[in-house]
Parts: C-alpha cells; sequence; structure tokens
C-alpha cells in the first residue's frame, strides 16, 4: 500500500516521504481500515516537526483522526464487521495518511449517517474537543459569552458552532477577511478580523465593558496574554493550543486579582480515562448533526499526494475549517 512516513523530523513539505509498505495488521484490540478520509489538524504538523507531546519512533505514517471503513478485526475483537464505517483516532506508526491504518477498537466511534467521509473524519477531535472544553471543563451557560480564537480554523470553528448550540453569545477572531466571512456563515454573533481590529477593545465594546465568561484559545501567545484584558469577572480561559508556537507565561496574581480561572484541556486524557465518556458525547454530538446545529466545516477534499502541501499550509496558519485527505 501507499503511506507517508516521516523517517527523519522536519517541516512536513520535508520530513513526508511517500512509500510502498506492506498492508499493516490488526493487532490484539484493533481494527485494520480502509481509510476513506483522513484529517490535517495541527498535531500532524507537530509530529512532524519533533514536537509535539506524542513522539512516535520513527518512521511513522502519521494522520491522527480518520474515517475508515472496517477491513478486518484483530484477535478479541467482537461487534464489529467488515465494511463498518467508523471515525476515531490512529494507532501509529500506522496512522491515516495511506490507504490502510490501524485503529483501537474500544475508541472507533460509528461515523455519524448524516455526514460523508470527508464530514466524518473530523469529527472526532474537533467536536469533542469543542465539547469537553466547552461543557466539561469551562462549564459554558446559556447566555454566557465566548469568544474563539482561531475561529475559522479547525477546533475553532467546531466551538463557535458548539457554542451556539449551548446558547450563548458567540465573538469569533479570525485573520483576514476570508475567514471572517466563514465564521460568520458558521452562526458567530461578533465577527473580528485580528489582523485589522484590537479584539480586546471589540470585546469590551460589545459586552458593555464586562467581557467574555469563557474563552477559548487555541492560539496562546498574544491571543492568551490579551484575553486576559477582557476576561469577566469569574470567566474561564480555556488553554486548547498553541497554534502560534508561543507558549505564554500566566500571571498569576492577574488571574487573583480579577477573580479569572485559567483552566486546562487535554481531550486525549477523556479518550485514554474515561471511553464510556467519549461514546456519551459522541451521541450527544451526532444528535446535534441530525439536528442541522452542527456541522464539520471542510473547505478542501484534497487526494493522498497532497498531504505534505496540505499540511505545510496547516502550518502556516493559511488553511480554514478542515482540509481531508482522501486516498
Ligand atoms: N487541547 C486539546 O485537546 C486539543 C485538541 C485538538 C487540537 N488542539 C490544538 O488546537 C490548535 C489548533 O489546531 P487545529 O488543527 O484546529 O488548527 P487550526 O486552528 O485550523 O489552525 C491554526 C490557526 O491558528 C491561527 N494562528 C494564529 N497565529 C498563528 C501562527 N503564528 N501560526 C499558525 N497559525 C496561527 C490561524 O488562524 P487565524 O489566522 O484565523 O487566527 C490558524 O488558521 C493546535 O495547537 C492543536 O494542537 C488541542
Amino acid at each position: 500500500m501507499r503511506a507517508w512516513q516521516v523517517s527523519a523530523k522536519g517541516e512536513p513539505q520535508d520530513a513526508l516521504e511517500l512509500v510502498e509498505v506492506p498492508r499493516p495488521e490488526a493487532g490484539p484490540g484493533q481494527l485494520l481500515v480502509r481509510v476513506r478520509a483522513a484529517t490535517a489538524n495541527f498535531p500532524d504538523v507537530l509530529m512532524c516537526r519533533g514536537t509535539y507531546q506524542v513522539r512516535p519512533a520513527l518512521p511513522f505514517s502519521p494522520g491522527l483522526e480518520l474515517c475508515g471503513e472496517v477491513v478486518e478485526a484483530g484477535p478479541g475483537v467482537g461487534g464489529y464487521r467488515a465494511g463498518d464505517r467508523v471515525i476515531g483516532g490512529a494507532v501509529l506508526p500506522h496512522g491515516g495518511f495511506a490507504e490502510y491504518a490501524v485503529m483501537d477498537a474500544g475508541r472507533a466511534l460509528p461515523a455519524p449517517e448524516g455526514l460523508d467521509d470527508a464530514e466524518a473524519a473530523p469529527f472526532y477531535n474537533t467536536y469533542q474537543t469543542g465539547w469537553f472544553g466547552l461543557h466539561r471543563r469551562a462549564r459554558l451557560e446559556e447566555g454566557e459569552t465566548l469568544l474563539v480564537h482561531a475561529a475559522a480554523g479547525g477546533v475553532g470553528s467546531g466551538a463557535v458552532q458548539l457554542g451556539k448550540a449551548a446558547g450563548a453569545r458567540v465573538i469569533g477572531v479570525a485573520g483576514g477577511s476570508h475567514k471572517t466571512a466563514l465564521v460568520r456563515e458558521l452562526g458567530a454573533d461578533v465577527v473580528i478580523d485580528r489582523t485589522a481590529e484590537d479584539f480586546v477593545a471589540v470585546v469590551k465594546e460589545v459586552t458593555e465593558g464586562r467581557g467574555a465568561d469563557v474563552v477559548y484559545d487555541p492560539v496562546g501567545g498574544e491571543a492568551f496574554r490579551r484575553s486576559t484584558k477582557c476576561i469577566a469577572f469569574e470567566g474561564r480561559i480555556l488553554i486548547v493550543g498553541f497554534a502560534s508556537g508561543d507558549i505564554p507565561s500566566a500571571a498569576l496574581n492577574h488571574a487573583l486579582v480579577k477573580n479569572y480561572s485559567i483552566v486546562g484541556l487535554h481531550y486525549g486524557l477523556y479518550a485514554q480515562r474515561q471511553p464510556g465518556a467519549i461514546r456519551d458525547v459522541h451521541a450527544e454530538l451526532t444528535r446535534l448533526v441530525d439536528a442541522g446545529a452542527i456541522r464539520t466545516l471542510v473547505t478542501e477534499r484534497l487526494t493522498l499526494a497532497d498531504v505534505p502541501d496540505g499540511l505545510r499550509r496547516l502550518g502556516a496558519g493559511t488553511t480554514a475549517g478542515r482540509i481531508v485527505f482522501q486516498p
């Protein structure tokens, strides 16, 4: 089969090599799947660079998230039939940027019928991260104001939709007019172009000085530092990621003086520790899809050949929504 592999770390366009390798086998507790679609996630870029918290042994195929069709189940796996359409995380080194990948049977989820393959692939990380972040960690309530950074991006676009579905007033920040138009289409109440406006001033203005109750921050750096200037009394800043490459330090005296919380979110830990909760959230998210409240923002449907360039553009911050590769 064809697979992209990283055998030396670097920028995606340098580190990735298209190779012909034997089809992997499903081990105990695993599924072998034919990849129908695999998502480009920022951690795939970071894994190519060797700067992600997960550092698989070389060589490995990235592609952390996918929609696949079950080919065979490994020893001890019941409940799956060949042809079942599933979504979830890949078990590295056999990631989704290949014709076949390996998944953990215990963590695979049924692909929602209302989503096609390309829409289903990003339905795992994007919305589960948003749900656990907004509901479990930040306890977002109806009527509160939610500020989302990188709101046209992968996890950001999901957070905008989930915020609206929860009855929050959503303020989306994105870079450039193409992205702000997408954020508006997603349903954000207020949209800010960070390349032309100061988001702190706009948030203060539209909340009459109160600030945002919850900030969803996948960017870090200045996005985090400036968010502390417009967080409400008893507000929660969700630390989702550091797409800017800048991991900021928090001024704890400031958090004390203003009564706000800095809340960490590592969605992957829920997948490891509470697989039952993941299934419950998946059922709720599927219900929201069926009700028309959320839908994955897939902006580009690409082929396997496009993986290095797609990851390069994701890493450079020029993609919007989710880009997806279909072998
Ligand atoms: N905590 C968790 O459990 C969890 C789960 C999933 C993902 N994440 C993290 O969430 C972050 C976003 O992931 P994603 O895949 O959804 O990516 P993404 O948001 O689609 O892409 C990153 C976005 O960040 C913004 N950005 C601002 N400054 C940037 C810079 N210097 N370089 C690149 N981008 C910059 C850009 O949007 P604008 O130009 O519109 O600002 C860009 O489109 C990553 O750090 C990822 O690791 C965390």
